[in-house]
């Protein structure tokens, strides 16, 4: 945590709408999430996002992977970027792009994604058609550490919701969205409060004992 203030600094990691980005917005004004959003980069010049990051005065970055000749000098100059604003946790919402394991070592343990499906299932895209094709009766969201391996690293929460009659990929999207809307705040309260530690890879909770998954 910084140590100007006992909030949680975070970056916000965007490439779309941001409805997610907006959850951790309104749940800081709601006084639910004891954090600031410093700053908010996307990849994407027409993400949504921005827009709802500058309506509520946080500095938005546009971070084109097209100006860099390759994956890892795009992603040393976002990490160079990100830096300045010193985070306690970069927060991917919806960031659709794979980092190298050189950026994840450089923020390691400090890096929380948020999944539309029950990892260790459906890693990836495509969850909701995946969840309905496999005959899922039930289907969620999780938030997780982000480590080298995709959608891989252990969780720190997990929110269900069943798979109905007649379901299409955009209506179990919305049921799972709602959910993603609670679940990703609440897991950023948990650091924020001490409820949950990240060491070395682990999530822990406040008595030192795993939670790992
Ligand atoms: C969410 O479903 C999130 O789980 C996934 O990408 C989507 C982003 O949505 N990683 P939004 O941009 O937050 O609205």
């Amino acid at each position: 945590m910084s140590a100007a203030s006992d909030r949680l600094n975070l970056v916000v990691l965007i490439s779309g709408g941001g409805t997610n980005l907006q959850s951790l917005i309104d749940a800081i004004d709601a006084g639910e999430l004891s954090a600031s959003i410093s700053a908010v980069f996307s990849n994407n010049s027409e993400a949504f996002g921005l827009q709802r990051a500058e309506k509520a005065g946080i500095t938005t970055h546009i971070a084109s992977h097209r100006d860099y000749e390759n994956r890892s000098e795009y992603d040393a100059a976002l990490a160079d970027q990100i830096v300045k604003y010193q985070p306690d946790f970069l927060i991917l919402a919806g960031f659709m792009r794979i980092l190298s394991a050189g950026f994840v070592a450089r923020f390691s343990d400090r890096i929380l994604n948020i999944h539309p499906a029950l990892l260790p299932k459906f890693k990836g895209t495509n969850t909701h058609q995946r969840a309905i094709d496999a005959g899922e009766v039930e289907h969620g969201a999780t938030v997780h550490l982000v480590t080298e391996a995709l959608d891989d690293g252990p969780n720190l929460l997990q929110a269900r919701v069943p798979v109905l009659e007649g379901d299409t990929a955009a209506s179990l999207q919305q049921r799972v969205l709602k959910e993603e809307h609670r679940i990703y705040p609440q897991a950023i309260q948990m650091l924020a409060t001490g409820k949950l530690i990240i060491q070395d890879g682990v999530i822990k909770d406040n008595n030192g004992f795993s939670v790992t998954n």
